[in-house]
């Protein structure tokens, strides 16, 4: 297949991969880094660390001011109103673990909390066990068959008693665009607070959260090509006023004394410790990168690589997809073939895959399956990659079968 990247230059990791034999299709558990990220780490490690919003000396003020340009650079991504909505965390999981702790006092006994049966467990467990920890009910929306969210279903179970919806945008198991534009209405008109799981779906396009109109959105940097150790919270200036408190220490407070303590409101606020300063201004350096990108470009590579994927597997026998995938990444069974014995022999031919639940045992459970291997695309991704992933498959099929 030709489709070529004119992008997979800029990823170094790339070409060494490709050198030790190893086909790279897991980006969608964390992607290659483009060499703009790699001089940014680089340049602020070599030139002078130093902690931020803390100190008045020269490497300090350096610092701050790169790790602040960095929120502005989030806040522009998202097309959020203002960058105080930016607040980094060490990660999409933290983010709502975050707002999950930040948002507890408004759940009361009998309230209900709704998601969707296709959530990470990162946008399962800190629901769950919110409502355990408030006897508030866990409410769980029904996909379709192609793995949206049933709008039907979602009608019928958001009602006055639901006090949250959080739901993800792009699944990371089926690659599905959840119908977020008719969904966060549904919940919005019961006055409940709505959060979004953008870790997969902030990778493939721009989101403009004024228009996606949710309280909160989290994405993970190391997913969007950047760093690991770093997230950011999304969230709407009078979303994040309802927000206590959750992590305290570093300068998140404003004023302390032995018996009491007053703090700053977001961003700072909800940065306690020591952020991931180097990854920040890395995360910030990765945007610069993808800005510059031809959009429409990326997109289209990106979508002519997922129909290759999905005309590939699609004439080869017994292979089963998890619901529709639209973009990014296909989760697939094989009749007869169990998924640990796929990975294993992918993994011998230096295809790098994921296989098992992806951080979704209850999705795959309501499947009916113990596990499924799932190929996901980055744009540096290339039609060689498909051919030498396709080889790979058909040699280990011939050999389970
Ligand atoms: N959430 C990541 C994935 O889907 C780790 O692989």
């Amino acid at each position: 297949m030709s489709l070529v990247s004119p992008w997979r230059a800029d990823f170094p990791a790339l070409a060494i991969l490709e050198a030790q034999g190893q086909t790279y299709l897991d980006s969608a558990a964390t992607a290659q880094k483009p060499q703009a990220l790699i001089d940014a780490l680089s340049g602020y490690y070599t030139c002078g660390t130093a902690n931020v919003h803390r100190a008045q000396h020269q490497p300090a003020e350096r610092a701050t001011r790169a790790f602040e340009d960095a929120r502005v650079k989030v806040a522009k991504w998202l097309n959020a109103s203002c960058p105080t909505e930016i607040v980094f965390t060490r990660g999409a999981t933290e983010a709502l673990n975050l707002l999950a702790y930040g948002l507890e006092h408004l759940i009361e006994a009998d309230d209900e909390i709704v998601v969707s049966a296709l959530e990470h467990h990162a946008n399962l467990l800190p629901w769950q066990q919110l409502a355990r920890r408030r006897g508030a009910r866990l409410i769980v929306l029904p996909l379709d068959a192609r793995g949206r969210i049933n709008m039907d279903a979602a009608r019928q179970l958001i009602g006055s008693r639901t006090r949250l919806l959080a739901v993800s945008q792009l699944s990371n198991v089926i690659g599905s665009w959840q119908p977020l534009p008719d969904l966060l209405p549904l919940a919005k008109a019961q006055g409940a607070m709505t959060v979004v799981d953008g870790a997969q779906g902030v990778v493939h396009g721009r989101h403009d959260m004024q228009a996606l109109a949710c309280d909160f959105y989290v994405l993970s940097s190391h997913k969007l090509y950047g760093p690991e150790g770093v997230g950011a919270l999304y969230g709407r200036g009078e979303s994040l006023l309802k927000l206590k408190h959750w992590q305290f220490g570093g300068e998140m407070v404003r004023i302390a004394d032995y018996q009491h303590a007053e703090f700053h409101a977001a961003p700072l606020g909800f940065e306690a410790g020591t952020p991931a300063i180097g990854s920040v201004i890395g995360l910030g350096a990765t945007l610069d990168y993808l800005s510059k990108l031809d959009a429409t470009a990326v997109a289209g590579h990106e979508q002519a690589l997922h129909q290759g994927l999905l005309a590939g597997l699609a004439i080869r026998d017994g292979i089963e997809l998890l619901g529709e995938p639209q973009v990014a990444l296909v989760s697939f069974t094989v009749a007869g073939v169990h998924h640990g014995d796929l990975a294993h022999l992918l993994t011998d031919q230096g295809i790098a895959v994921r296989s098992g639940t992806h951080c979704a045992q209850p999705l795959l459970k309501s499947l009916g399956i113990e596990g499924a291997t799932r190929v996901s695309l980055g744009l540096y991704n290339d039609g060689d990659d498909l051919g030498r992933f396709f080889g790979a498959l058909d040699r280990a099929l011939d050999m389970l079968r």
